[in-house]
């Protein structure tokens, strides 16, 4: 969504004359580091730092958590493809983790038995408004001596005893892509409550460059400094004024799905073998992000998504999209086609990358039994929650084997 008021922040972005974090001062903040101090806010942490998308906001952050090659990342079998390749990217091997199978997040047991000496971070990823069990994973990074960083890519606002999302691990990571709940089109957020993570986060996603404190207006706010390998993964002020702005509603609107979401739990309840995925006690926000139907395969049967999917989209004239595959399965993540690695001169890092490797069989069923809505159908009025509910019930009917 967008209002007057965001029309007005992307105007004065324009007019200001500054487009970039590598643009000259103008004399009042820059709107990347006002939706940098914002989003930290908001968060609870100390630090944040804005990038171009998600993608960039996983890399640096890695880099920023002393991860390179060599080193061994533990993510979940389950997840978009860039939580994957955000850790090739960095030399390091996906350690591909089997989920739980009522919240599909990362599983604690299945976690800690991968963990090996060359262990040096674990990426948990909060899916579709759900959560790891925190409490576990914090407990096990510390006794085990490993970073633990959270991807929020679908929990932006979230609780868990009362504490946002993100401001439990070393660092975490934030898309803010179009079908996220605060979006700039495309954008990314890292945060940090480590002043020396924040100086490496800062540095790596800006070609190296530090800020300079007390710039003269007209001049450069970034200096050249020695010392860290850079890319530019910035986020422009466009898009951190477009996020500035959606932040101040995010809260609210959250708010407002939580209770079309709650209504849909209930009208799903009396609809044979659906369920949403389960939320821990300890997620006292849940972020109200896409709505992700399970579908039990005793009753749709296997790898049911595709048809119920279809039928649904028929039926409420909006895509509702099949869940993506296990990464086991996921035509998108190619780790041997990357080209960033000689498989032929390195034969051993070839089959540590190779994603049949890994046991992934709660991953892999449940990437085939699952659809998804989009949560801007949760803005609707809680009644018409009933549509959807009929949807569900149109495709149990048809394809049923109960
Ligand atoms: C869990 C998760 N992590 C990371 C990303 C990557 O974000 P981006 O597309 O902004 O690069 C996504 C994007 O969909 C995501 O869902």
């Amino acid at each position: 969504m967008y209002t007057e008021q965001t029309e007005r922040q992307l105007l004065a972005a324009l007019r200001s004359g500054r487009w970039a974090v590598s643009g000259a001062y103008t004399g009042t903040p820059s709107y990347e580091q006002a939706f940098a101090d914002a989003f930290a806010a908001f968060t609870g942490t100390a630090h944040a730092v804005p990038t171009c998308n998600g993608s960039a906001a996983l890399t640096v952050t890695l880099e920023a958590l002393g991860v390179g090659a060599g080193d061994e990342v533990l993510v979940p079998g389950l997840t978009w493809v860039a939580c994957a390749s955000s850790v090739l990217r960095v030399g390091a091997v996906p350690v591909l983790v089997d989920v739980e199978p009522d919240t599909l997040c990362m599983s604690l047991a299945a976690a800690e038995a991968a963990i090996t000496e060359r262990t040096r971070a674990v990426m948990v990823v909060h899916l579709f408004g759900s959560a790891v069990d925190l409490d576990g994973f914090t407990e096990l990074c510390r006794r085990r001596g490993v970073a633990l960083l959270e991807d929020c890519s679908h929990v932006h606002g979230a609780t868990w005893r009362g504490r946002r999302l993100g401001a439990f691990g070393d660092a975490a990571a934030f898309s803010l892509q179009q079908t996220k709940l605060l979006t700039s089109g495309e954008g990314g957020v890292a945060v940090t409550s480590d002043p020396e993570i924040h100086g490496r986060l800062y540095r790596k996603r800006v070609d190296g460059r530090g800020r300079r404190e007390g710039t003269p207006p007209g001049e450069l706010e970034l200096e050249e400094l020695p010392g860290v390998q850079g890319y530019n993964y910035c986020m422009s002020e466009f898009n951190a004024a477009v996020a500035l702005d959606g932040l101040g509603r995010l809260d609210a609107e959250n708010a407002r799905r939580r209770v079309a979401m709650r209504r849909l739990d209930e009208l799903l309840a009396g609809v044979e073998g659906v369920a949403p995925p389960a939320r821990p006690a300890a997620l006292t926000e849940d972020a109200a992000y896409q709505y992700c139907i399970r579908l039990d395969p005793e009753v749709f049967g296997p790898g049911a998504k595709h048809a119920v999917s279809a039928v649904m989209t028929q039926h409420l004239g909006v895509h509702v999209e099949p869940i993506d595959s296990a990464l086991s399965d996921n035509v998108l993540y190619q780790p041997l086609a990357s080209g960033w690695f000689r498989p032929d001169l390195d034969p051993r890092h070839a089959r540590e990358l190779d994603p049949s490797r890994f046991s992934l069989p709660v991953a892999e069923a449940a990437g085939e039994s699952a659809v998804v809505l989009p949560h801007r159908l949760f803005l609707a009025p809680p009644e018409r929650m009933e549509l959807i509910a009929a949807a569900v019930e149109k495709a149990r009917a048809q394809l049923s084997r109960t």
